[in-house]
């Protein structure tokens, strides 16, 4: 399938997701040991990175791997930007459009603002349904600005998602059938929910472990299961993602404690011990060392951290290539 946005994991089905995984597996292996990481392949175009959230990983990466497809990459500060004077978010991204942005990619505080931006923006340049085109035929049309979403409040990450299936892979073979828990502040994050979509697309079964108090209200909806003993989660576990405890989303005590939530959720070494031998850690990052995770365990080779931003400058070059190259040119 085609997809004109990249708002959630869910417009992804399974043979696009493993197209892009491919693609991006393609990416690694031939720029792997090249000096010069360019392929011309999205030269004159403009991609906008627009964040209203502090980011490193995600906004860097995405400038590298427009970069090295050869596109122009203009990163909009909010801080030094007309949002500081009180500009809307629909007046900012109509304005970013009507300079001829291929490619926005926005991160911001507000769950579905991505959403909202793609919709403004094929209103204003005529993709809408007003057209008369339905959802399909519009995901075919080229043209118009493209918006990818880098993370909207808790809602979803999926570029992230796409990341961190690209490490399972590297490290697990096939996902299907295979156990990845999740584990820590589920109810704030959107990386969670991107990869609880996205791995369960790709056949894998997902296990959230999390405080009550951590865990969203219709979780009982998710095709997932739960618990709150990380202890007895480990040793059935192919994988371990480990997320960021958020306090900046956080109104009230959620838990008693940093220390108290290191002892019963974070990751320690003798916890890491009852992972089976083949088992690996992810942590999206930023990380919390000493809270969700010691220190030591971060930086165990059995953690990969590392391999996860290294595989997003790829995923993320094989996302542009799919929202924007012409016919023939992916
Ligand atoms: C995540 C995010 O921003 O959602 N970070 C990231 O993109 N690598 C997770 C987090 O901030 O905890």
């Amino acid at each position: 399938m085609i997809v004109r946005h990249l708002l959630s994991a869910t417009d992804l089905d399974r043979a696009t997701v493993e197209g892009l995984l491919d693609a991006a597996d393609q990416l690694k292996e031939g720029l792997f040991g090249r000096g010069v990481h360019k392929l011309p392949t999205l030269r004159g175009r403009t991609i906008v990175t627009l964040f209203y959230e502090s980011s490193t990983r995600t906004r860097a990466s995405f400038e590298i791997a427009g970069k090295w497809l050869s596109a122009d990459v203009v990163n909009v500060s909010v801080p030094g930007s007309s949002v500081a004077k009180g500009e809307s978010l629909r007046d900012t991204a109509l304005a970013l459009g009507a300079m001829g942005t291929d490619c926005l990619v926005v991160r911001h505080p507000a769950s579905g603002a991505a959403q909202r931006v793609a919709h403004w923006l094929d209103e204003a340049q005529g993709f809408e349904e007003a057209q008369g085109l339905n959802e399909t035929q519009r995901d075919t049309q080229t043209g118009g600005t493209r918006v990818v979403n880098a993370g909207d409040g808790t809602h979803e990450h999926p570029t992230q998602a796409l990341l961190d299936a690209a490490t399972l892979r590297d490290q697990l073979g096939s996902l299907d059938g295979k156990r990845i828990s999740i584990v820590g502040d589920v109810l704030h994050s959107r990386v969670a929910r991107s990869n609880v979509e996205l791995l369960t697309t790709l056949g894998a079964r997902v296990h959230l472990v999390a405080p009550p108090t951590l865990l969203p209200t219709g979780v009982r909806n998710w095709q997932v299961s739960v618990g709150h003993d990380l202890d007895v989660a480990l040793p059935e576990t192919d994988a371990v993602m480990m997320l960021r405890v958020q306090t900046e989303r956080m109104r009230g005590g959620f838990f008693p404690s940093a220390r108290e939530y290191a002892i019963m959720y974070g990751l320690s070494e003798t916890r890491l011990a009852l992972l089976p031998e083949h088992a690996v850690v992810l942590h999206p990052g930023p990380m919390l060392r000493g809270m969700e995770i010691a220190s030591t365990v971060a930086d165990s080779p059995r953690t990969m951290v590392n391999e996860q931003v290294r595989n997003g400058v790829h995923v993320r070059m094989a996302v542009l290539c799919h929202l924007l190259a012409s016919e023939g040119e992916e």
